[in-house]
């Protein structure tokens, strides 16, 4: 199928967050890198939960046996999402970092003094700080670099590999400059060094089909806030793995992927409401089953998506003062988020007079700080992101670059 501007206008009326509206006009949520708004099935569903299922987990009666099914559903649609084999493989958390922490700690129980995880300097700190933090157990971290245009370069990525090498960190998409690395090569050299290959989905989930058989990876960690749903992290871990490592639990919790690195009671509410996020991306999909949905929507939404952001990346920089930060779009993929910087103000000045006019906008580092610190504009107050959803329209794009030609040129007339 494909997904137009008409089907935008469509899915808006979905997103009850859209009606509001800021000095008479509708708010413009170019926010999404941060956080999705929700669909109204999506509302639903997590409310539905509280209102009429709503228990503690593995109870005899029958609100308790409702929840763990919906649980179980949930888990499902997330395995079909990322393209799972089986709802075995899906772990359940507060949020990514938590997820990637306890997933560190476990790791890192496994590994030996002088083992050696390689991260990069485009990632969040949410796949950077709990592998940092292994440094404290005697493992060595290294760190491969981010060349001037956002792309990880890959001759240093090479150069960090060791014998040693146990593990590789790395984003598939930065939530800062929309760089997509380049994962069939990341992955070979990965494979040849003999390392496991974890990778941060977070920012590329709510753009791009996830498939973990043909990404082939070992870990793949996600978030459902940023694709429509509530907070909730999952972690997809290969078949077999997660059994192999001494993850943290208490003795009482199973001993079974994918519940040994899950602990305490999870939010179920918010898991079924990550069920439909899922659900409701696949409603925009045709397919025999639900992970053909997905794939078939996913894909025409990234098209979409991307179309949006390429127009305002080649009219935003041709805005005197304005400058372009990333990769370009002929990358063979390339997140539909762009980051610029204008002469004369701070990220947050310029973030903050969009606000006034009702178009919303994130400045700053998006804690991927290493990355914009690599940019030399940690001083400057970093970047002014904008993030293109499956609700964004032209238009918007068109309301933020009208905002951003006045505040560009009043920056200049200063
Ligand atoms: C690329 C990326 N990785 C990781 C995270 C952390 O996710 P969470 O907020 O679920 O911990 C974020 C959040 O912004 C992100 O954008």
């Amino acid at each position: 199928m494909s997904f137009d501007r008409t089907d935008c206008e469509r899915c808006r009326g979905d997103f009850p967050a859209l009606r509001r509206k800021h000095d008479g006009r509708p708010l413009v949520y170019l926010d999404g890198p941060a956080g999705s708004q929700m669909p109204s099935a999506v509302i639903e569903a997590i409310s539905g939960y509280y209102r009429s299922h709503n228990a503690n987990h593995h109870g005899a009666f029958p609100t308790s046996r409702e929840s763990d099914e919906a649980v179980l559903d949930a888990r499902r649609k997330l395995a079909a999402f990322v393209g799972a084999g089986n709802w075995r493989e899906i772990s359940l958390g507060q949020n990514m970092t938590t997820v990637a922490y306890s997933l560190s700690r476990a790791i890192g129980a496994a590994f030996s003094e002088g083992d050696e995880i390689v991260i990069t300097a485009l990632d969040h700190e949410a796949n950077r700080g709990p592998w940092l933090g292994l440094r404290d157990h005697g493992i060595v971290v290294r760190e491969a670099a981010m060349l001037p245009n956002g792309l990880i370069d890959m001759e240093d990525f090479e150069r960090q590999l060791t014998p040693r090498t146990k593990l590789v960190a790395v984003t598939l998409a930065s939530n800062a400059l929309g760089t997509v690395p380049d994962s069939t090569e990341i992955r070979r050299l990965t494979r040849a060094a003999g390392a496991w290959l974890l990778v941060d989905a977070v920012h590329y989930a709510p753009h791009f089909p996830i498939d973990v058989q043909e990404l082939d990876v070992d870990f793949l960690l996600c978030s459902a806030y940023k694709f429509y749903g509530p907070h909730v992290g999952v972690l997809w871990s290969r078949p077999g793995l997660l059994q192999q490592l001494p993850t943290e639990h208490l003795r009482v919790q199973s001993d079974e992927a994918p519940y040994r690195i899950e602990t305490g009671t999870l939010n179920f509410a918010a898991i079924v409401g990550a069920g439909a996020a899922v659900d409701y991306i696949a409603s925009w999909g045709e397919g025999r089953d639900l992970r053909a949905r997905i794939v078939d929507a996913t894909g025409a939404i990234a098209e979409y998506e991307h179309g949006v952001a390429l127009r305002y990346w080649d009219e935003v920089r041709g805005i005197p003062g304005v400058t372009g930060w990333g990769p370009d779009f002929d990358q063979e993929r390339r997140a539909p988020t762009v980051s610029i910087t204008v002469d004369g103000r701070t990220a947050t000045e310029v973030a903050s007079q969009l606000g006034e006019r009702g178009v919303q906008v994130w400045d700053g580092h998006f804690y991927a700080v290493r990355a914009v610190e690599t940019l030399g504009l940690e001083e400057r107050g970093g970047l002014v992101r904008t993030g293109v959803l499956m609700y964004n329209t032209a238009d918007e794009v068109g309301r933020l670059l009208e905002a951003l030609e006045a505040i560009a040129g009043s920056s200049r007339r200063a």
